[in-house]
């Protein structure tokens, strides 16, 4: 039995319990939407009141990423969606190469109150913090274990530093290689899914994580048709589905790109029957 498989069958009852509300078990695949951006980057477009933003699309979101904080200040703990808590922080876009140096934020008995469906921290693989953030992950994944509470590990993509102390970082390059690696990382450290960005090749990331599941982040706003191209191709390559923010919250139609997306995702509608469902839905709302 393969390390994948092994630990597939080694899940209890409320981790395979929680998972199935992540990932729909019909269609094998998820829409989820990340809204925790606020954690290092604070109230950015789209998110400045998160309620505001938020609210509408939960209808069509299978779970929402978000922070302990945001959670109790904007949404209604009696809505229904599965939450998938991000435990980790300490980092901000001030200091844009030191954004790796994250630490756990929020313990175990406090994503157990919260109802957490998961908990979910950063890995920045190549960066200063590196060792730091696989140890934040690797603790996250033994508390998890020990509650029955799945982690959705996030191959953030940082700065490396440059030989001469950091004076001239880099950004690390997102191509399958380093996905490919950062992602089996995390899979090593016993994450029960993965979240990482697209990439050309993807299939190789996605068979690098053998049976863990992967989704992939929407990455910076680009235009709609794109986004859910880049949907499209990372579900035919493999991926189980998007954990996608930007390119939903900061779309002209926030519920038009959800609903597109969850086209791809759960219906393998093309792209083109994708982006009308999209502009469908912007000419319906008057947006138009
Ligand atoms: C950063 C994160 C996010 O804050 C967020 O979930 C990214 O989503 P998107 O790229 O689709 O806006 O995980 O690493």
């Amino acid at each position: 039995m393969s390390a994948g498989n092994s630990i597939k069958y080694c899940m209890d009852w409320g981790m395979k319990n929680r998972i199935s509300r992540i990932i729909n078990p019909e269609t094998g695949r998820c829409v989820m939407l990340a809204v925790d951006h606020g954690y290092f980057q604070g109230p950015t477009t789209g998110l400045r009141n998160l309620g505001e933003s938020v609210n509408p699309l939960l209808p069509y979101a299978d779970a929402i990423m978000i922070t302990g904080g945001a959670l109790k200040n904007w949404i209604n703990p009696a809505m229904n969606k599965p939450v998938v808590l991000r435990v980790s922080g300490g980092n901000s876009m001030e200091l844009p190469d030191e954004l790796s140096d994250e630490v756990i934020t929020t313990n175990i008995e406090d994503a157990i109150r919260i109802n957490a469906s998961a908990i979910t921290c950063s890995v920045y693989i190549g960066s200063p913090h590196q060792r730091q953030t696989i140890e934040n992950l690797a603790k996250i994944v033994n508390e998890g274990n020990k509650y029955g509470i799945p982690v959705l590990a996030v191959t953030a993509v940082g700065r490396r530093l440059s030989q001469e102390g950091g004076k001239d970082a880099k950004d690390i390059v997102r191509n399958e290689r380093y996905l490919g690696l950062a992602s089996r990382i995390c899979v090593e450290m016993g994450a029960h899914m993965v979240k990482t960005y697209y990439c050309d090749e993807f299939e190789k990331v996605v068979a690098a994580c053998g049976n863990v599941p992967v989704v992939i982040a929407g990455g910076k706003k680009i235009d709609e048709l794109d986004a859910l191209k880049m949907a499209h191709n990372a579900v035919s390559a493999g991926a189980r589905g998007v954990d996608m923010g930007r390119n939903v919250f900061q779309s002209d139609c926030p519920i038009g790109m959800i609903k597109a997306t969850r086209a791809i995702v759960h219906d393998n509608a093309p792209v083109e029957s994708a982006y009308d469902v999209y502009v469908m839905e912007k000419a319906r709302s008057g947006k138009q």
